[in-house]
């Protein structure tokens, strides 16, 4: 697929037919991640493969976070049953050792997305679905799966076949309420 076609019509899923993603096409999504630019080439990304049904699970229950959600009236994460179906659940963390700080910015999370959009568009090319999920108990979830202190998550990815088509994506705002050229706000 074109990498305009596949960022064009990208869409988070969050409903997967129960089918196994081939190696291969698992591994080709990890080498684009692999590929993904960052700070000095220090590549802080870590990356977790879950396939096991009964921790997918777990991490699924820690992807709904009262404290988050409620006030916003939500009774679950509307990734939730995604995180638990998905044959494959990818833990994005990063090391922000491993990254730039500098003048109050944070790079690591820089790094971590666009390995997150590097993940995203290689699933899609690839006829697959995923859906970043950036909410979750990071402290009860680095506990389940074993990650040092010193690491952290930056988003969970279902991935798998899709079984919905989310057709027009949700609206974008035009170009120009976002763009201006030479000066700030100079249309
Ligand atoms: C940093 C980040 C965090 C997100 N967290 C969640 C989440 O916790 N649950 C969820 O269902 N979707 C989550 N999303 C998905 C967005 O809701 C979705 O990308 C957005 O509505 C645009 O829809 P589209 O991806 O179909 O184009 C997140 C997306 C990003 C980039």
């Amino acid at each position: 697929m074109d990498i305009f076609d596949a960022i064009k019509t990208r869409r988070s899923i969050r409903k997967y037919l129960d089918k196994p993603i081939e190696t291969e096409k698992l591994q080709a999504i990890l080498e684009a991640v692999r590929m993904a630019p960052s700070w000095a080439n220090f590549q802080c990304w870590r990356l977790v493969v879950v396939k096991e049904k009964d921790i997918k699970a777990k991490i699924s229950g820690l992807s709904y976070v009262e404290s988050f959600f409620a006030p916003l009236g939500y009774k679950s994460n509307p990734s939730m049953k995604a995180l638990a179906e998905a044959p494959v659940v990818i833990v994005l963390c990063a090391d922000p050792e491993k990254s730039g700080k500098l003048w109050n910015q944070q790079y690591y999370l820089v790094d971590a997305g666009i390995a997150a959009g590097n993940l995203m568009l290689a699933a899609r090319g690839l006829g697959l679905g995923s859906v970043f999920v950036g909410v979750f108990d990071e402290d009860k979830l680095k506990k389940l799966l074993n990650i040092p202190d010193a690491i952290r998550i930056v988003g969970l990815f279902p991935l798998g076949y899709p079984a919905e088509e989310p057709k027009a994506g949700p609206s974008r705002k035009p170009v120009s309420d976002f763009c201006s050229f030479e000066q700030w706000g100079a249309k």
